[in-house]
């Protein structure tokens, strides 16, 4: 139904690790680490889909269920900002869906799961939902949607935040989340708060923060942008929620183990509504076995030497202080050529 194979994306080949904007045009730039031989490719796209939808509902269907409260919520959200978003998102999974979900301005259907939604986009609210037999359907067959923000998110395998700029004030926050793949972090300590207090916790976020003004004037009005984040994790699990049961990353007990540690990238894109004083945030992991992600030496070198560029704050911020040492000694070993694929 959807593309059998999972993009491949190596933000680290750069060999340092920064904390910075990282803004990539969306259809201007191109993205310079795309697919096995880390190609240059100027994307145009806000949805992925691919093999791994089925994980993504499976996951947020479980949060849904386990407790949609601490995964979303809304903030000074208003009517203007929610229909841009929820126009943005009913036409754009539909279109980018390839013929999977569609859209007529009323009803949105998802021939995956089996559902087809009665929305109105200028209350926000879904009016009916009807539920059919699709080959994911058994995914979605106990989940009640509250909303269309919450309905169109359970479609989409991407996290959503909407983020709005007071038009006297100029004052930035966040004024929806709809986050159930967060990395360690819980979306209600961030619903309300402006761009500084959300990435307080982000070791070296100083200079970016300080950019801020100009980063949410970019974003709403200048872009869409697309831009990444990476780290190592010891779990494939998508759903870091700090109120979630716990798994082994970032437990006390996990040591480093190259078969069990993955290559995490959030893909994420800012589309801007500017007469709505607001823009769509949206977020994507991609996970994969790290070994596969630094087959190649070269590749294992640049993780490494990205590694190596991290302050110790940097290294604790990402979860690493108790592993590096192992990962690091892991990665050389892959970086000697002649080594490929040793494990
Ligand atoms: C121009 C827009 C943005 C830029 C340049 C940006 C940049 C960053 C960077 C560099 C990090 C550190 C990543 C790492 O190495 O772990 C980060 C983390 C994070 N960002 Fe953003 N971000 C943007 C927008 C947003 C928005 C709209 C949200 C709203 C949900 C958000 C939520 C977060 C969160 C929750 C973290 C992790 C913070 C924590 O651990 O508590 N970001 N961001």
């Amino acid at each position: 139904m959807f593309p059998s194979s999972l993009t491949l994306y190596r933000p680290f080949l750069s060999g340092r690790y920064t904390v910075s904007a990282g803004l990539f045009r969306l259809g201007v730039q191109p993205v310079p680490f795309v697919g096995p031989q880390a190609a240059e490719v100027v994307e145009t796209h806000t949805f992925a889909l691919d093999n791994t939808y089925p994980a993504f509902v499976a996951s947020k269907a479980a949060a849904h269920a386990r407790a949609l409260h601490e995964y979303a919520g809304e903030a000074g959200l208003t009517p203007a900002l929610r229909e841009a978003a929820l126009s943005f998102l009913a036409h754009t999974l539909a279109a980018q869906s390839g013929g999977c979900m569609t859209w007529d301005g009323q009803h949105f259907g998802n021939a995956a799961l089996g559902w087809t939604a009665a929305l109105d986009l200028k209350r926000g609210t879904l009016d009916s939902l009807t539920q059919d037999s699709g080959p994911y359907s058994a995914l979605v067959a106990d989940i009640q949607p509250i909303s269309a923000f919450d309905f169109l998110a359970l479609n989409a395998p991407e996290d959503l935040a909407l983020l709005a700029r007071h038009p006297v004030t100029g004052a930035d926050f966040l004024a929806a989340v709809h986050v159930m793949s967060p990395q360690h972090w819980d979306p209600r300590d961030k619903l309300g708060r402006d761009f500084a207090f959300v990435h307080a916790p982000v070791a070296g976020s100083g200079p970016l923060n300080a950019t801020a003004p100009r980063l949410i004037d970019a974003v709403i009005s200048r872009g869409p942008f697309v831009r990444f984040a990476w780290g190592v994790a010891m779990s494939d699990r998508l759903d870091h929620h700090p109120a979630a049961p716990p798994d082994a990353d970032r437990a006390r007990a996990t040591a480093f183990d190259p078969d069990r540690a993955f290559l995490r990238v959030e893909r994420q894109t800012l589309t801007g509504f500017p007469a709505a004083h607001g823009a769509l945030f949206t977020i994507r992991p991609y996970i994969y076995p790290l070994a596969d992600a630094v087959a190649d030496p070269v590749h294992a070198r640049a993780l490494a030497a990205a590694h190596r560029s991290m302050t110790p704050d940097q290294v604790e911020y990402k979860g690493l202080t108790a592993l590096l040492p192992g990962l690091l000694a892991w990665l050389d070993d892959q970086g000697l050529d002649g080594r490929a694929g040793a494990r």
